[in-house]
């Protein structure tokens, strides 16, 4: 049968033959016992309710796990999602929610939120260091139970592509920010004592060469730095053993989800293929495009929030102008100090192909966005005309976003919409089948058709290995 080492997944062994593993047999049973969910298995966070309350409604109705996308929505919108996940899902089915790293005001608020409405899991994305929001969220309602066990009503899964991220999230709360939340009465003095005995997460999931933000680092490379991270970090801090591993990225078919299970993975997640399913919270239009996209049809472009950082994004790239004017703009903001130093020639063509508008026109529309909520951003960029052109140029980037998910068909060439290559391996497999058009896809109906298929696979594999056979492909 198959060897668990009950936290970090599966790892095949000798399957005698004629036996066949099934879907919730694959990576961590702890994973399904702490999330109550069939599969080791959950769909990622995608912003401005791509991964939308339906979306997540349909996951949890069909016992797995899915993130409802808050990146990028305002507290009422927040609010009013969470409360219709509750009221459809009620106290005990699975659903998580996204924290994204962002201004330590904003976190707080996301926070307050998450709590008020009992929201019980977070996918914890961006982070570089542990925040005191992530760390009151997590020691919110940690208790030692009867049998003398710590508890952590709130579960963190946290999504890393950076060995220092995952030492962050796999050691306890740093201890200044724990004394500070208790010192301002945020945490009890009995939840900070805690602190020590737990981690940061209790789920890291390796995020390699994914849809949207990404490192773009191979799983193969990625997943086993993760696991050998984990154990070592065990030795030091025993809880972190506890942590289980998944991977994202690239996971599109019952191959990438076998791969990364035979890699040790206790769990996977998906990005790119729930965007193009009937629930997704995206226009029509993008998904029609999603669904020809074949594995070759993704660009790197700089990230429109992170673009002065350097960050890249992975988006679709197949009939559209978007990755190649993304690209153009910032290679003219790495190589200018202002918009004034930009040729007459090059100034023209940006503002009137790409843009759309003049310079003063945008930036007037950008001044006036910020001056009531953060003029603190329009100050520095007056006085600094580098930061300027940065506004003005990922003023773009949020309007390419804003077209694609109204399904704008005058700007369709400027969609900007985040997908990795897992889609483009999905889309070749359902070629043909009814699921070939994303009115027959759902979220859960695709996390069923990569986890039987993932349980095939490696039965077959396994079948192969135990009767001495040749383990080659057929
Ligand atoms: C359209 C889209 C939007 C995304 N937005 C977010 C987000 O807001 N927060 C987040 O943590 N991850 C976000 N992601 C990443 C996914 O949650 C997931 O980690 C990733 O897509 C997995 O890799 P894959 O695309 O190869 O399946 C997004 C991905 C896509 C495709």
């Amino acid at each position: 049968m198959l060897s668990r080492d009950g936290t970090s997944g599966t790892r095949i062994t000798a399957l005698p033959l004629g036996s066949g593993l099934r879907p919730e047999d694959l990576g961590s049973a702890g994973f399904r016992a702490d999330h109550g969910v069939a599969y080791a298995y959950a769909s990622g966070s995608m912003y401005k309710a791509i991964a939308s309350v339906e979306l997540v409604v349909r996951m949890g109705r069909a016992g797995l796990l899915g993130y409802f996308g808050a990146g990028g929505l305002g507290e009422n919108e927040l609010d009013a999602s969470l409360r219709r996940i509750r009221a459809e899902l009620g106290d005990h089915r699975a659903f998580g929610v996204n924290l994204l790293s962002s201004r330590p005001e904003r976190e707080e608020r996301t926070v307050d939120a998450l709590l008020a409405h009992g929201v019980r899991r977070v996918e914890a994305a961006s982070f570089v260091q542990i925040t005191p929001a992530l760390v009151r969220y997590r020691l919110s309602g940690a208790h030692r139970a009867p049998d003398g066990t710590v508890r952590t009503p709130n579960r963190v899964m946290a999504k890393v592509s950076r060995q220092e991220v995952a030492e962050a999230f796999l050691a306890p709360p740093p201890a200044g920010i724990v004394h500070a939340l208790a010192d301002a009465g945020r945490i009890t003095p009995q939840e900070a004592g805690l602190a020590p005995s737990i981690t940061m997460c209790d789920d890291l999931c390796a995020e390699a060469d994914s849809g949207g933000h990404t490192d773009q680092r191979p799983m193969t490379a990625l997943l086993p730095a993760m696991l050998t991270l984990r154990d070592r970090a065990a030795m030091t801090h025993a809880p972190a053993g506890r942590v289980r591993i998944g991977a994202a990225g690239g996971i599109g078919t019952p191959e990438a989800a076998a791969a990364a299970f035979v890699m040790g993975a206790g769990f996977v997640l998906t990005g790119s293929i729930n965007q193009c399913t009937a629930e997704a919270g995206t226009s029509d239009t993008a998904k029609d495009l999603l669904q020809r996209a074949q594995v070759q049809d993704t660009a790197l472009v700089p990230a429109g929030d992170m673009f002065e950082m350097g960050t890249k994004a992975q988006v679709l790239r197949r009939g559209l102008f978007f990755p190649a004017r993304a690209n153009k703009l910032y290679e003219l903001w790495l190589r200018h100090g202002s918009l004034d130093e930009l040729d007459p020639d090059t100034a023209d063509n940006v503002q009137r192909r790409i843009l759309g508008r003049t310079f003063e026109e945008v930036w007037q529309e950008v001044r006036a966005r910020y001056a009531a909520t953060r003029p603190a951003i329009v100050e520095r960029a007056e006085q600094d005309p580098k930061r300027r052109m940065a506004l003005v140029f990922t003023w773009y980037f949020a309007k390419a976003t804003r077209v694609a998910l109204e399904g704008d068909t005058d700007h369709r060439v400027d969609f900007q919409i985040p997908c990795g290559p897992a889609l483009g391996a999905l889309n070749e497999r359902l070629r043909g089948t009814p699921r070939e058009h994303w009115r027959n896809r759902h979220p859960d109906d695709l996390a069923r058709l990569i986890m039987t298929g993932a349980a095939e696979l490696l039965s077959r594999v396994a079948r192969l290995t135990s009767s001495s056979q040749p383990f080659a492909a057929a």
